[in-house]
């Protein structure tokens, strides 16, 4: 394939596969996070809002990445299609009507089935940093998180869609009512509002589809909840938060429901660890706070309500990072940060331990 050819039918992927994204997520974002955003606040998955225009702007960034990688596998794909390696046709008749509905279902089970496994894989503290790290900067998802991968994520998120067409037959309008079915559970798992009305999660048959509150959780919580369309996998692997179906439920009735606790308090650090003042500097306002040992940083700060940013609460997603600007801790694990970014005084806050008095802290 020369060149010339192949800029040309990657520009039109691209636009093609970013057009369609747009036509989803900046309705839903524009309806949702600006239009009706106070009206809405009843139906507000996470009560307090932690999303802000970076999150935004990174979340744009990295979708935009994701369409491009779309987009060269887009046209690999149609060029083994026009050399006839792969089982997609046109013509209904061929296969029949009975075949396309029965196929359809089953695109979505196998994806699922592959999400679910490899979203598991690339939580794996081997693979979190390579892959899926930049997909939970959001801990707080709009829709525009929804396609917000790192490339090598990108390559995965796509595996399905790359493989199938050469395993089995499928028609192209299969295709395409997958990738708009897909599209749209993606947009409405990254809403931050619950749009699946009260009692879903226990009705028959409708439980097994996932609500927004599911991946939600997941973005806010990050071990567990980690399917796509269907409850089932995370069913049978027991990785459904406890408290999914009252979260969902609490939504319309805003009661108090108790967390499923996040970190095990008890630790033996205790007696490395201080009791101390904290300064914690984010986005231009000062908290203030005292440790309380054995509690890290972290735990500390939101138990007095300090908003500070976290994700997985396990040193592996590296979003509770801050800058340690004067003072001294240490660390109970670190799987998220380089060399460089502790040399130059990183820390994760939800592994952190004061070893001094004071501790002064700059999320950047
Ligand atoms: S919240 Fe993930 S590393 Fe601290
Ligand atoms: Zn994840
Ligand atoms: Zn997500």
């Amino acid at each position: 394939m020369q060149f010339q050819t192949f800029f040309s039918q990657f520009l039109e992927a691209f636009l093609e596969n970013a057009l369609t994204y747009a036509l989803f997520a900046f309705p839903f974002f524009l309806a949702f996070w600006v239009i009706w955003k106070k009206k809405l606040q009843s139906i507000r998955i996470q009560e307090v809002e932690r999303a802000n225009i970076h999150h935004f702007k990174h979340d744009l960034l990295h979708s935009t990445s994701t369409f491009m990688v779309f987009a060269i596998l887009d046209v690999v794909l149609v060029y083994l299609q026009s050399k006839g390696y792969t089982k997609m046709y046109y013509d209904v008749n061929q296969y029949g009507w009975i075949w396309m509905v029965v196929s359809l279902g089953l695109l979505l089970i196998l994806n699922d089935a592959f999400f679910y496994w490899s979203h598991r894989a690339m939580h794996h503290p081997r693979l979190y940093k390579f892959f899926h790290r930049v997909h939970h900067e959001s801990t707080d998802p709009s829709p525009l998180t929804a396609f917000a991968f790192h490339p090598s994520e990108a390559v995965v998120e796509a595996g399905m869609a790359f493989i199938l067409p050469f395993v089995m037959p499928l028609h192209l309008g299969v295709i395409l009512t997958w990738q708009v079915l897909d599209m749209l559970n993606n947009v409405l798992g990254h809403l931050g509002y619950e749009v699946y009305p009260k009692g879903w999660t226990k009705a028959p048959i409708l439980r097994h589809i996932t609500t927004s509150t599911h991946h939600n959780m997941h973005h806010q919580q990050f071990n567990g909840n980690y399917a796509l369309y269907f409850t089932w996998w995370d069913k049978w692997m027991g990785t459904q938060f406890n408290d999914y179906e009252a979260r969902h439920e609490q939504i319309f009735e805003r009661k108090n429901i108790p967390s499923t606790p996040l970190i095990n308090t008890a630790s033996n650090e205790a007696q490395t660890s201080k009791k101390a003042t904290v300064t914690v500097n984010i986005q231009q306002k000062v908290y203030q706070f005292e440790t309380n040992s054995p509690q890290t940083i972290l735990q500390s700060g939101l138990a007095q309500n300090i908003p500070m940013p976290f994700s997985c609460q396990k040193g592996l997603c590296g979003t509770c990072k801050m800058k340690c600007v004067e003072g001294e801790v240490t660390m109970k694990r670190n799987q998220a940060l380089g060399e460089l970014e502790l040399k130059a005084g990183y820390i994760l806050t939800c592994q952190s331990l004061p070893l001094t008095d004071k501790v002064v802290l700059q999320k950047e």
